[in-house]
């Protein structure tokens, strides 16, 4: 950890405040980011090796709307086969190299009605249903054991989520996403099921990272782009090209929501 935070210390003289972990749809806004400094995670000792296609593994050190940021393009998934350690491990980087302010991005199925491919949706609370917890294990010294998720997601940075939507002239739903293991889809049944449970979108991934950023004290919000209907709501079989697709259809728009984003965190701070 200490060597990896070196590291990211010594690529630039930037001190962002404020990280952006890139899910599938978001990669685009890297076309926004004035890059100061940028390194492969197989330079960064303990990051993963990412394997999924449309994602890659760098992070990267950089001005987004004028804001100093560092962004995660490329995270673990716990479905690659990761141990829970190796999936959230950069997070917890970044809270030791000084960031106080977390932005989640993902792809996930829709189950709320409401939803359309191509809608995003700001968090408001999760469901965790991967079947383990990322603070399963020793208690680790100087962190809380038993960590509040009353308020998971930050409701100021929710806000200005909201905000940047706004002047970005982005339709932002809201929502609970619900975490699965994956990486098979989900049946008709079980999304039935999520959607009684409150949940109205579905996805494997972010769960693990805010909880273990919550844990570390730092501020989260997170974001899905909704790229599908989810299992029995879509009116034909799911794939991870159409994932893609939609990603790639409405990346310009994403791109656009968190580069604006930066510019107003950068404004209130
Ligand atoms: N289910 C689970 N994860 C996903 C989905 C989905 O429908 N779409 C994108 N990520």
């Amino acid at each position: 950890m200490k060597t990896a935070v070196a590291k990211i210390k010594k690529l630039s003289s930037l001190r962002p405040t404020l990280a952006l972990v890139l899910g599938s749809g978001f990669n685009h806004v890297l076309s926004e980011l004035e890059v100061d400094a940028e390194i492969p995670y197989a330079k960064l000792p303990g990051f993963p090796k990412p394997s999924v296609a449309g994602h890659d593994g760098k992070l990267l050190i950089g001005k987004l709307g004028g804001t100093p940021v560092i962004v995660l393009s490329g995270r673990a998934h716990f479905y690659e086969g990761h141990p829970m350690e190796r999936v959230t491990f950069a997070v917890r980087a970044l809270a030791a190299y000084g960031i106080t302010d977390l932005l989640l991005t993902n792809a996930a199925g829709g189950i709320n009605r409401k939803f359309r491919a191509g809608d995003f949706m700001v968090l408001t609370d999760h469901i965790n249903f991967m079947g383990t917890n990322p603070l399963r294990g020793p208690a680790l010294p100087g962190l809380p054991r038993f960590v509040d998720l009353t308020q998971a997601y930050d409701v100021t940075l929710s806000a200005l989520l909201a905000s940047a939507a706004r002047t970005a002239k982005v339709k932002l739903q809201r929502g609970v996403y619900l975490a699965v293991s994956g990486p098979s889809y989900e049946t008709p049944a079980e999304i039935r099921a999520f959607g009684k449970l409150s949940a109205d979108a579905v996805g494997m991934s972010t769960v693990p990272e805010a909880i273990v950023a919550r844990q570390c004290g730092l501020r989260v919000a997170a974001m899905s782009c909704i790229t599908n209907l989810a299992a029995g709501i879509s009116k034909h079989p799911l794939s991870h090209q159409e994932v893609l697709e939609t990603g790639e259809r409405v990346k310009l728009v994403g791109a656009r929501l968190l580069k604006e984003f930066g510019k107003l965190y950068g404004k209130e701070k």
